[in-house]
């Protein structure tokens, strides 16, 4: 059985509760944007594409169950972006869901201007279309971003490969509507014959690169080793490791990537070994309206996340946390370049791309 983050069809819509992995594979149904936004808050559902996904989808179904405005188009577009809204506030750091937010917005100031005589009824079905075309674009996406970064990782290898890959959180189905960001890198070198092993870090406090991403690759028979979040510098050096690739929640203008925490000491770490640091990235991950990374939020967890686990306590539970979800690597430190589904830039770059593309 494939592994699927979310399963949608017109009016329905499940999400896999990640929180239950790799124990239990339970899929639970989102009725509208309430339920999405605690499965986003709570992380039954994580990964900056498929919380954007599952957001969108989630107020598809609400459109498609009738909610919302009938007589108004203006009334209609209010309701939108007030859901919208809504769903934005559950998780700060992640930038694809206002990306898509502020897109969804735009297109639907212009059909309503541009088409004269809509009835709210055309309006809501259009809506519910284009949000349904997000899951084959975010599908697309993941495979240009996985053919791009293979190859420019092999070009960079002597020989050609195969190589050794290291990463880091959950960047792959489970993150996506399907192939993957970094997780699609290693799936095309694999799918290549180019891929010798990846080396996953466990990702504490969640557990993302243990429980989801060891989880997929193996689902997919792709050699995966797990390894402690503080053995990655010794992996690096002991293993061999010719890249690391990880995805990221946002990019600012100049390059700086919030991503996972850990993401810098691992970026540190490449730098020092001279190792090639990569992050893999759809465009819709990148904020152009935040000049550097140092004005990227980044959101807090609660302290129980580290001083229990499954119920065990791993920690006197009174003691101090500092628990940030996520942390900010510098674009210096992104040596290998930001691998995209139209490329791969270097990170000061990528927002001159984007500003040429007319998706400022
Ligand atoms: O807290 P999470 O699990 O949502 O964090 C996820 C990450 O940091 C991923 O690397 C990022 O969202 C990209 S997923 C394709």
């Amino acid at each position: 059985m494939a592994l699927e983050s979310l399963r949608y069809r017109r009016g329905s819509l499940e999400v896999l509760n990640q929180r239950l992995l790799p124990g239990q594979l339970r899929y639970e149904r989102v009725g509208g944007v309430e339920r999405a936004w605690g499965a986003i808050r709570d992380m039954e559902v994580r990964g900056a594409p498929a919380i954007a996904l599952l957001g969108c989808l989630s107020l598809a179904v609400e459109l498609a169950g009738g909610a919302g405005p009938q007589e108004d188009l203006g009334a209609l577009e209010a309701f939108v972006g007030q859901r919208l809204g809504f769903l934005l506030s559950a998780r700060p750091t992640a930038a694809n869901l206002g990306r898509e937010a502020q897109r969804l917005r735009g297109w639907l100031r212009k059909k309503v201007e541009e088409t004269p005589g809509v009835t709210p009824q055309e309006l809501r079905e259009s809506i519910i279309e284009y949000i349904e075309g997000l899951l084959a674009k975010d599908r697309r996406d993941n495979r240009s971003i996985g053919a791009h970064g293979a190859e420019h990782i092999l070009g960079g290898v002597p020989g050609g490969g195969p190589v050794t890959l290291l990463t880091h959180c959950n960047t792959g189905t489970l993150a996506t509507a399907g192939y993957g960001t970094a997780l699609g890198v290693v799936r095309a070198l694999h799918s290549g014959g180019s891929l010798s092993r990846v080396f996953c870090t466990e990702t504490r406090p969640f557990h993302q690169g243990s429980r989801l991403s060891a989880l997929e690759l193996r689902h997919d028979g792709i050699p995966v080793t797990i390894i402690a979040d503080s053995a990655a510098a010794a992996a690096m050096r002991e293993h061999g490791v010719h890249a690391v690739v990880v995805g990221a929640d946002r990019v600012a203008a100049n390059g700086d990537v919030a991503n996972k925490i850990g993401t810098f000491q691992l970026a540190l770490a490449a730098r020092h070994l001279r190792i090639p640091f990569y992050v893999a990235a759809p465009s819709s991950s990148c904020d152009p309206t935040l000049a550097s990374g140092r004005l990227i939020p980044i959101e807090e967890r609660p302290g129980t996340e580290l001083t229990q686990l499954g119920g065990v306590l791993l920690a006197e539970p009174e003691v101090d946390v500092w628990n940030p979800a996520f942390d900010v690597t510098p674009h210096e430190l992104i040596t290998g370049g930001i691998i995209t589904e139209w490329g791969v830039f270097p990170p000061s770059q990528l927002c001159r791309e984007l500003a040429e593309r007319g998706e400022q």
